[in-house]
């Protein structure tokens, strides 16, 4: 992807369906063998491997425009190892299966590089709920004759480890309740689409879900929230530009952390009932962010506001509570002329004037989207390779950003 800044960015977007709202809503599929029906389905890359890994399990899904279709048995128990390695969210797949077939076998999670994100409070709970669990050749192994419902108590809010229980326990047998667990929008989007599925889901987006097991799940049609994270790195683009610009499609609630920080920067953003207006034209004031889960500030935002602080005056602090090594775009921005030192899980930044272009790396999608950023605001050709990290959970970024008036493409 090559960007030629500077640019202030000037129009509108709409904000596409959220990626961490219809990945574990497509593994939530397969909790039923009658036809599911999802709308506004996001072109991204990581759903059409969630379709590759389900489709191999034995649910054929075909889609339409941006509808996609998918239901079958299941019939068989082990996602296939090349896709499984290509995405962590694959590893949601294991309280589905296992509820179903009452056997899993899947292995070690892979996915994007930001440290070692271990799935233990994921086996723990599913341990909590009956299962036995092996570790057999670089193979994680679940067998359980019928899950029963218990309490579980998350050591730390994992929106995974939620995810994977929620879907566990919806059709364990009794009742279980999940302390502790992850408040993010994306998981009160699951309840409410496994309990359009029949399922009876109480509690989600607060610290206790009471999760109550039925027999069985029905078909269902659905269209998953806009993505939150797409909507904050636009509105994050468009200040860091110093342009201004309308975001359509957005839930203003999910984007409050983003808003109040880009506000507390100095830009301009007004509400609308399904939208955002921002705008920035006054100096980036700096900020101390840290990152939390929901509703605390995004770490999946950390990236962006760290190339968006990287100009301006002024010294600014990030931490990353949430993972212990997503820092890797630091370095594609210090080549870029930021000054930025890192100590453990604190960035320090110091504004520059400007950002010089570079060849630069991304790493993961969201450092991939921060450097996008850097670039919007570079004199001249900053040249993003691996771009294709990107296209893991942004649906046509080029085309977004060019309607917005960046000089933007892709070779
Ligand atoms: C989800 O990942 C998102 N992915 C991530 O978005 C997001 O960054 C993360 O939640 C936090 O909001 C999807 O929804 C598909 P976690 P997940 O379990 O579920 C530790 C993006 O850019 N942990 O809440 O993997 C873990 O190591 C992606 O869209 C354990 O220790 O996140 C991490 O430090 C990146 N043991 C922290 O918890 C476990 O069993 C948060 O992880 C599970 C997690």
């Amino acid at each position: 992807m090559i960007v030629n800044g500077p640019c202030k960015l000037q129009g509108e977007i709409e904000i596409s369906t959220s990626k961490n709202a219809i990945l574990p809503i497509l593994v939530a599929g397969i909790l039923s063998d009658e036809p599911i029906k999802l709308y506004r389905v996001p072109a991204i890359s990581d759903v059409f491997i969630i379709q590759e890994i389900i489709a191999a399990l034995g649910m054929a899904s075909e889609r339409k425009d941006d509808t996609l279709f998918f239901s079958g048995r299941l019939n068989s128990f082990s996602p296939p190892f090349e896709l499984v390695r290509q995405m962590r969210a694959s590893f949601l797949l294991m309280g589905p299966i296992l509820a179903r077939c009452g056997e899993v076998r899947i292995s070690l999670p892979g996915g994007c590089a930001i440290g070692n994100r271990p799935i233990d409070l994921h086996l723990k709970g599913l341990a909590a709920l009956g299962a036995e669990i092996e570790l057999e050749a670089g193979n994680i192994v679940a067998r359980s004759k019928r899950l029963q419902g218990r309490h579980i108590y998350l050591d730390y809010p994992s929106v995974g480890a939620t995810e994977n229980l929620m879907m566990a326990a919806a059709v364990a047998e009794g009742v279980s309740h999940i302390e502790n667990a992850a408040l993010e929008p994306e998981i009160v989007d699951l309840a409410s689409f496994i309990n359009k599925m029949g399922g009876r889901i109480f509690g989600a987006g607060t610290n206790v879900i009471r999760v109550e097991g039925v027999e069985k799940l029905h078909g269902a049609e659905y269209t998953p929230i806009p993505d939150r994270i797409e909507a904050g790195t636009y509105m994050t683009a468009i200040a860091a530009s110093g342009g201004e610009g309308l975001i359509r499609n957005v839930i203003p609630e999910h984007v409050k952390a983003v808003s109040a920080k880009l506000i507390e920067s100095g830009a301009r953003v007004s509400e609308g009932a399904r939208e955002i207006h921002i705008a920035r034209r006054r100096n980036i004031r700096p900020l101390y962010i840290k990152t939390l889960p929901y509703p605390g500030f995004p770490t999946d935002m950390q990236a962006q506001m760290m190339a968006y602080l990287s100009r301006g005056s002024g010294t600014s602090i990030i931490s990353e509570s949430v993972f212990e090594n997503r820092f890797m775009h630091v370095q594609e921005l210090q080549r870029m002329g930021a000054d930025i030192r890192t100590e453990g899980r604190t960035a320090v930044i110091r504004g520059v004037k400007h950002l010089s272009p570079a060849t630069v790396r991304a790493s993961d999608l969201r450092a991939g989207a921060a450097l996008v950023i850097a670039g919007l605001t570079g004199n001249g050709e900053t040249v993003i390779q691996e771009s294709e990290h990107i296209d893991r959970g942004y649906e046509n970024m080029v085309e977004k950003m060019y309607a917005l008036g960046a000089d933007i493409r892709r070779e």
